[in-house]
């Protein structure tokens, strides 16, 4: 008997998107493999992150780390560089940490075992599963907001998430096939990119508009439901832009635990409610002068307003200077070099 997996892998052989870490189906037939580390590191890159803003930072990565041991040597401060601009800069920590266990712990190849991948720094159940079935073709189920959308539709549940994980993860569980499950995996996912989206599904050209059961009674777009998220609050804080006469910028690299953690930054004050005084903190004397205009930025549980403020400093300033050869300002995180981006105006 065909399952409804058949259908899906019929459509994902003509119309899987290409990707730089994927192996077509095609390919897969006439044998490749994909890489596991490139696999582990596009899992990573794309949580909280899309495909478009990916794309670009997984091929300097590979171009620049080619294996996972090339990456476990690497400097830290050359990882989160270039990660810069990803956000969710813990995911960049733990990439190094992971690519360093690799090596220490399985003689640098990611083990084909689930349960030894969730022992991995930054792995979590989704990307063991990610890794387990896309790298290495074992029967785990991927969940991510598109297969929780497809499952939604596909058997009309109008229960809130996140409350419905566990009904909508034990869907997908029920639907994933022995045979190919890591082309089943990544199916799921490019139908809920390229024809469940959120707005406007395509649902004339679905694979599954047979049985799916939100088709049919017209729900499709109302689903999934999801609980209201609450308002973000706004933090205010300010930061410090020193050149010195030769140039050079004084940076700091950030504590590694806490937001931003590890990535270089502009010394600043604390961020604080909006409601609390504007909060200063100049890392010295100097004849600070304030921009016009502000920073804003979203972070995952606030928005954040900065003033920038601006001095020329003497050579004889105390504090760590970044010659003005060795900055780049694509090393900063994206609200840092917003603040770099209006000192330039
Ligand atoms: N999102 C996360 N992993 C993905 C993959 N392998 N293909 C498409 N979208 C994804």
């Amino acid at each position: 008997m065909r399952d409804l997996s058949d259908d899906l892998l019929d459509w994902y052989d003509v119309h899987a998107r290409q990707m730089p870490w994927r192996v077509s189906p095609a390919d897969k037939k006439a044998g490749m493999r994909p890489d596991p580390y490139a696999v582990w590191m596009s899992e990573i890159m794309l949580q909280q992150t899309t495909v478009a803003a990916v794309t670009a930072y997984f091929q300097r990565f590979m171009a620049r780390w080619p294996t996972v041991a090339d990456l476990a040597a690497a400097q830290d401060a050359d990882v989160m560089g270039e990660w810069a601009g990803l956000g969710y800069y813990a995911r960049a920590r733990n990439l190094l940490k992971c690519a360093r266990a690799v090596v220490a712990d399985h003689g640098g190849a990611f083990p084909a075992d689930h349960a030894a991948l969730l022992n991995l720094p930054g792995i979590g159940p989704y990307t063991a599963a990610a890794i387990s079935s896309i790298a290495f073709d074992l029967p785990f189920t991927v969940v991510d907001g598109n297969v929780e959308r497809v499952m939604a539709r596909l058997h009309d549940e109008h229960t809130l998430l996140p409350g419905a994980k566990p009904t909508l993860t034990a869907q997908a569980e029920a639907l994933t096939p022995q045979a190919r499950p890591g082309d089943y995996a990544q199916a799921v996912m490019d139908l809920g990119a390229t024809i469940c989206t959120p707005r406007n599904p395509a649902c004339g050209i679905c694979p599954w508009r047979a049985p799916c059961l939100a088709r049919a009674r017209g729900t499709a777009p109302a689903l999934p439901k999801k609980t209201p998220k609450k308002a973000k609050p706004i933090r205010h804080g300010t930061v410090y832009l020193a050149q010195r006469s030769d140039g050079a910028w004084l940076l700091e690299t950030r504590p590694d635990s806490g937001l931003l953690g590890g990535m270089l930054g502009w010394p600043g004050s604390d961020w604080v409610d909006a409601s609390a005084p504007r909060p200063t903190a100049p890392p010295m004397d100097a004849a600070w002068t304030q921009l016009p205009g502000e920073v804003r930025h979203t972070f995952t549980h606030f928005h954040l307003i900065l003033d920038v403020m601006v001095a020329q400093v003497p050579m004889s300033a105390p504090g760590t200077f970044l010659p003005r050869d060795r900055f780049r300002p694509s090393d900063l995180p994206t609200v840092m070099r917003k603040a770099f981006d209006l000192a330039q105006k």
